[in-house]
């Protein structure tokens, strides 16, 4: 993991990338001035850009995505084995890679059996919504079509998956969105919504259910989850609460949708999140770190039962799903995530993440010893937040742009970490850490002790 990196002298790609490059989720005015940041090379936990800065890179990516690491070879050349051999077809034919990763992948998910491929979580999610409307317009009349999403939580940027965000900078100005979608509250104890409630996860649960009775039960089909609240500050859930929401579920005949696309693969230290919980879900969508970015798959998994009811009535040309993803017959995805998965297996990635995840934990906590601005930490394996206040008994939160001052200062000391961003007005304070599942114990410590002295410099 070693390799010599060749010094780079891109001034003409940093020009181009200037005047032709709309990057994502970025104000682009700073870059009539400064030089867009471009990546040149990874190996390992490490990048460089094309100054020739090199990063420990705490965010697997940037977005949770680069689990197995940077310059992974096996993954190269599968995927280059499997272009040459056989680069696409449409997916109503299948692939060697395709029907072997979904064994593997279902091999994982006892409950579970079909897996619909396409290409980001976004269009993953987007399935499992439209498959949820079918089963209403087939099954129940057409009326059980809504879909309930919960505050905080981010299903994805396409239109429908915005509809299901929970996060109000990401979906205002982009409106009218779709109708059928209704917000649920968010089970975020540090942030308690039922200060007097004697079970807080009883309580985050049964706010479910109150909306549920509220829209009428006969007209929800689909509750959708993240299983740990991602980008809405990484939020684990309370004790008590999933068992509810599973009962809710299977009381009023919902489909429980949990979207695995930032925890799928290993990231928490399980192969799902949902996993650590005892869930039974209906629908997983998963896409981030199938494949760890080596190539574009995101995948929808769902049971028997929901698989089932496509195929009921072979008569009637309108029964099966009749949805369509061009590169979802990509099969430089499946071939990437096998080898992937392969890593993950024989490099004992999920025990690493385990332990890494609670070393880091600690670290963190120790670091909330010392330092009064972090109000809470949070997280299950290599997913952690710390949620910044600028006071602990009133828990307001850390201003954002000292809080982005943080994640500044740990680059400019070569350490990628992550923030909450441009997600929920007032709330975007929470450091975001997801380090690849082959971090090292001094990969670890070089993070939180960037963070350290971050926030040393940044609060005092
Ligand atoms: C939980 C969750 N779901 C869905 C998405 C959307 O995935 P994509 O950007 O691949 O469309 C994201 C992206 O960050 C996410 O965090």
């Amino acid at each position: 993991m070693n390799l010599p990196i060749q010094p780079n002298d891109i001034q003409a790609v940093i020009e181009a990338d200037r005047a032709h490059v709309w990057h994502h989720l970025i104000q682009h005015k700073p870059f009539e001035t400064i030089d867009p940041r471009i990546m040149v090379e990874g190996r390992g936990m490490r990048v460089w850009d094309a100054t020739g800065k090199e990063h420990l890179d705490g965010v697997s990516g940037g977005v949770w995505t680069v689990n197995v690491g940077y310059g992974r070879e096996s993954i190269a050349n599968a995927v280059r084995d499997q272009l040459i051999k056989m680069n696409y077809f449409a997916n109503s034919a299948g692939s060697i890679p395709g029907a072997l990763f979904a064994q593997k992948l279902i091999e994982k998910m006892p409950g579970l059996s079909r897996v619909y491929y396409s290409n980001s979580g976004s269009e993953a999610n987007e399935k499992a919504f439209k498959m949820i409307r079918q089963i209403s317009h087939r099954h129940h009349g057409g009326r059980k079509y809504k879909i309930l999403y919960r505050d905080r939580d981010y299903h994805g940027t396409t239109l429908a998956a915005l509809s299901a965000g929970g996060q109000p900078q990401r979906v205002d100005q982009y409106g009218p969105l779709a109708p059928g979608f209704v917000m649920v509250p968010h089970c975020l104890e540090y942030r308690s919504q039922y200060p007097d409630a004697e079970s807080y996860g009883l309580a985050a649960a049964n706010a479910i259910e109150e909306v549920i009775l509220r829209e009428g039960p006969d007209t929800v089909g689909g509750l959708c989850l993240e299983p740990i609240t991602a980008g809405g500050g990484v939020i684990t859930p309370p004790a008590g609460y999933w068992e509810r929401v599973q009962e809710i579920c299977d009381k009023y005949n919902i489909l429980l949708h949990i979207d695995e696309v930032v925890c799928g693969v290993g990231r928490t230290g399980a192969w799902f999140g949902y996993q650590h919980y005892g869930v039974k879900p209906d629908f997983v969508t998963m896409a981030k770190g199938v494949a760890s970015g080596y190539a574009a798959i995101s995948c929808t998994v769902t049971t028997e039962a929901v698989f089932e009811m496509f195929k009921d009535d072979p008569s009637d040309p309108m029964s099966y799903f009749r949805d369509i993803s061009t590169f979802g017959g990509c099969a430089a995805g499946p071939a990437a995530a096998l080898e992937n998965m392969r890593i993950v297996e024989d490099e004992n990635l999920i025990e690493n993440t385990q332990a890494m995840g609670a070393r880091m934990m600690n670290n963190l906590r120790a670091l909330q010893d010392k330092h009064a601005v972090i109000g809470d930490v949070r997280g299950k394996g290599l997913f952690i937040g710390a949620e910044l206040v600028s006071d602990r008994t009133s828990r307001e939160p850390a201003e954002e742009k000292k809080v982005q001052a943080v994640v500044a200062d740990c680059m400019a000391q070569g350490v990628i970490i992550g923030a909450t961003n441009r997600s929920l007005p007032g709330f975007n304070n929470t450091l975001c850490f997801s380090p690849a599942l082959i971090a090292t114990a001094s990969d670890i410590d070089q993070i939180t002790d960037s963070v350290d002295k971050a926030l040393t410099k940044v609060f005092g």
